[in-house]
């Protein structure tokens, strides 16, 4: 006896539904549409029907015959691109793609430890702009005009009375102006002179500093200084005050440390001298303290500028100043 023809459909239907690998799926289409599956057998058994059952039976056995090849070729697709995104998928075995994670420049390192020194002596960080005017930048620092300590920098001029700032010392007067004293300041940033070649470039960094209060001496400016270069290098740095001029300052001193490469041997990064010149310093002249209107009876101060280049190239060996403004990944990836 033929097994009807809708039974074969529901029973078929139900065991697709159950299919769950490619497989299951081949298997299907083997016992159903192969050719002795059921459905085909079932079309082949049809001659055996009455005549008048024939065409209707016939039809409707071609209708389910078509709809189950139509089922499983869409399964078999499916199953097939799920099977595909899982090869694409991640493989949590597999060893990650780093993303390249950016640095902070080496300036920025060392000013960032230039400040945090200072920082924890007491000191708080203030930042002046680099669009400077004349009477900051000069004649609040006791220069006056066609001085000639003013050709000790070569001064980008923006107009008569506007400059880029040559040093960080203007943030001096700007922050004595605004505060009474004590002053504990550090400022740090760009500064620019008309100058380029392997120890210049036309823009560089500084970082000020400036304290002021009562009974304030040269030996507080010492210890400071000492105690900087001990933390900055280490604590075997020897220190050096020559004296010098600055029109700011009174009396005046550029410090050296002991050659941080040779210790003092000498070298070619000491020119053979042992020692090497990281900062201007010196007590704050009484003209400077005029100008802002502070009792020159009452306070003294001391004042301090560096160079954040010179002492970066110090600590990493780095022998052309250029160099930190290329921009190359080589150079700047190493710290
Ligand atoms: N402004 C000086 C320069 O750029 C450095 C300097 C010297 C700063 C002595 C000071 C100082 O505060 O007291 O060459």
């Amino acid at each position: 006896m033929l097994t009807n023809i809708e039974e074969i459909y529901r029973d078929a239907l139900s065991e697709l539904q159950n299919a769950g690998t490619l497989d299951d799926v081949e298997a299907f289409s083997v016992k159903y549409l192969g050719r002795k599956g059921l459905v085909t057998l079932y079309l082949r058994g049809l001659s055996a029907l009455p005549p008048d059952e024939r065409p209707l039976a016939g039809k409707r056995s071609n209708e389910v015959k078509i709809a189950l090849e139509e089922a499983v070729a869409k399964i078999r697709t499916e199953m097939e691109a799920k099977a595909e995104g899982a090869d694409e998928g991640i493989d949590v075995t597999l060893p990650g793609r780093m993303a390249a994670a950016g640095r902070l420049h080496p300036l920025t390192q060392i000013t960032l430890e230039i400040c945090g020194i200072f920082t924890k002596l007491g000191f708080s960080i203030v930042e002046g702009p680099e669009i400077e005017s004349d009477y900051y930048n000069f004649e609040a620092l006791n220069i006056p005009k066609h001085h000639p300590a003013r050709d000790m920098q070569d001064t980008f001029y923006i107009s008569e009375s506007t400059v880029l700032r040559t040093h960080t010392s203007p943030t001096q007067p700007r922050v004595m102006e605004k505060q009474a004293p004590p002053v504990r300041i550090i400022a740090p940033g760009k500064v620019y002179r008309c100058d380029s070649d392997i120890t210049h470039t036309p823009m560089f960094h500084q970082v000020e500093g400036l304290l002021v209060d009562e009974n304030v001496s040269f030996g507080d400016l010492k210890g400071i200084l000492t105690t900087f270069v001990h933390q900055m290098f280490d604590a075997e740095t020897s220190l050096r005050f020559r004296p010098s001029f600055f029109p700011f300052t009174e009396p005046s001193a550029e410090v050296d440390i002991r050659c941080v490469i040779c210790r003092g041997k000498g070298c070619r990064v000491c020119s053979q001298t042992g020692w090497l010149e990281v900062l201007g310093a010196g007590m704050v002249h009484p003209a400077v303290f005029e100008n802002v209107g502070y009792d020159t009876k009452k306070y003294t101060g001391f004042a301090f500028g560096m160079g954040v280049e010179r002492i970066t190239m110090l600590k990493y060996g780095i022998d052309d100043i250029r160099k930190y403004f290329e921009n190359d990944f080589r150079f700047l990836r190493q710290f």
